[in-house]
């Protein structure tokens, strides 16, 4: 179990970057304060994923896609590509003292 965070690192709406076994990854606390985490590189061409507060959905820079929060499920793709398959999604752990873990 690798620590990422304690929940007050993280304001409601908002996301914090951290390496997951060597990669990009995002933490993201909705909006409806749901704690989600995703490995932060576009299953298309390797992008970044950043988190979008003002749509609530995570973006790839790269070709302007976007996944939903919940699940990271396609919402949208762009007109360039297509995507067949959403964001790995890193499950979490929080102990009593709110410090978030990924296995
Ligand atoms: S690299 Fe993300 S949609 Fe192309």
């Amino acid at each position: 179990m690798e620590r990422i965070a304690n929940l007050r690192d993280i304001k409601q709406g908002g996301s914090l970057a951290f390496t997951y076994r060597g990669e990009r990854a995002i933490l993201v606390r909705t909006k409806k304060d749901d704690l989600v985490a995703y490995v932060a590189v576009c299953p298309h061409a390797g992008g970044d994923i950043e988190w979008d507060e003002g749509i609530d959905k995570l973006l790839c820079e790269t070709h302007m896609s976007l996944f939903n929060a919940e699940d990271g499920s396609i919402y949208k793709h762009s007109k360039a590509v297509e995507l067949s398959e959403g964001l790995a999604r890193i499950e979490l752990t929080i102990d009593d003292n709110r410090n978030i873990y990924a296995p």
